[in-house]
């Protein structure tokens, strides 16, 4: 029995996909599209300090996120990475860059009471940003879907506008739970779904996600949200032979992969993370199965 055991253990090991092989075949396309190559290896830990910051735009996106444009010059901070954003009597919350021109952005949605107090800052009053941290997405081909849920649509938007500059096809499908938590539709062909019908197709993103790998071949699919959506995504693109990439979010506390809060199994989502390869993610037995909250204990999705 036990070695039949080792034997499936073993089994599964090597069918894991090898992430660094992957990305040793996105360097090359990385440096074309003038990303940062270096990047697309595991984040090294950072020693960045907090950049004083001041808003100097705020919109609001929708009924939950507000928009905010920082005062801050982050040129280098590439579609997927994240700043760990921060106000004075709360904790750091991990935020993805959402744009960097004509400087930083951050796209926030109230979830609780420290990104609410993230949101509410108001143009002139001064926030705290440490980064830019995590492992971005990376270039893969030149035909390129988003997949985006909720506020998870903002570095998607970041990465269609960066990826059309450099000549790629891109689409977009952007969900909502309904018409008031859509974001704002990104460049190149927008597709729209609400859980309710209040716009767009009604249903989740799949409903239109199927049918479009059914009809196009795209090179890559790219995903953040909700990670049981991340999964169902990951899950399609499989089946039709698509490449995906994710964003995968857990509880950070330090951002720089030394508290381990942040763990999926045995990967870091600050540091090997947020952007992960779609089918690594499907091998990891954590994903879309359970998080842990601010304590550390496993909360079941
Ligand atoms: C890499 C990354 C990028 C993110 N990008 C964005 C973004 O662009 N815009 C945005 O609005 N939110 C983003 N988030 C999520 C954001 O950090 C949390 O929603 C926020 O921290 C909620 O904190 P809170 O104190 O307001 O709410 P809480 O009451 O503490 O929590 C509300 C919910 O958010 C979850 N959460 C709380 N803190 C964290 C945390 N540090 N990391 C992950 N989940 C958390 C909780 O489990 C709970 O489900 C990102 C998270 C990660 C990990
Ligand atoms: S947040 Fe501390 S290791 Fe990732």
């Amino acid at each position: 029995m036990k070695t039949s055991a080792k034997k499936t253990k073993e089994k599964k090991r090597e069918a894991r996909p090898e992430p660094r092989q992957m990305e040793n075949a996105a360097l090359e396309s990385a440096d074309a599209l003038g990303f940062d190559a270096s990047l697309l290896l595991r984040s090294s830990v950072s020693s960045s300090l907090p950049i004083r910051a001041k808003v100097v735009k705020k919109e609001e996106e929708n009924d939950l996120v507000s928009l905010l444009t920082l005062d801050v010059q982050m040129p280098n901070a590439m579609p997927g990475q994240f700043v760990m954003a921060w106000r004075p009597g709360m904790d750091e919350k991990p935020m993805s860059v959402a744009e960097v021109k004509p400087s930083l952005q951050l796209a926030i949605a109230r979830a609780g009471p420290c990104s609410e107090r993230l949101a509410d800052a108001k143009v002139g009053d001064t926030i705290y940003v440490r980064g830019p941290l995590g492992k971005p997405f990376w270039p893969v081909g030149r035909k390129w879907l988003m997949v985006g849920g909720g506020y998870g649509f903002a570095p998607l938007r970041y990465l269609a506008r960066v990826g059309m500059e450099n000549g790629i096809e891109v689409e977009s499908v952007c969900g909502a739970r309904n018409k008031g938590l859509l974001m704002r539709p990104g460049p190149g062909k927008n597709h729209v779904t609400t859980d309710d019908g209040s716009e767009g197709k009604k249903g989740n993103v799949m409903a239109v996600l199927q049918p479009l790998l059914s009809s196009q071949k795209f090179d890559c699919v790219y995903s953040c949200g909700p990670e049981r959506m991340m999964k169902a995504v990951a899950e399609v693109c499989k089946k039709h032979g698509v490449k995906s990439q994710l964003s995968v979010e857990r509880y950070m506390k330090c951002g720089i992969g030394v508290c381990g809060h942040c763990a999926m199994g045995g990967w870091l989502s600050c540091v090997d993370g947020p952007s992960i390869d779609g089918e690594e993610a499907l091998a990891n037995p954590a994903f879309g199965v359970y998080h842990t909250d601010r304590a550390g204990r496993k909360i079941k999705y």
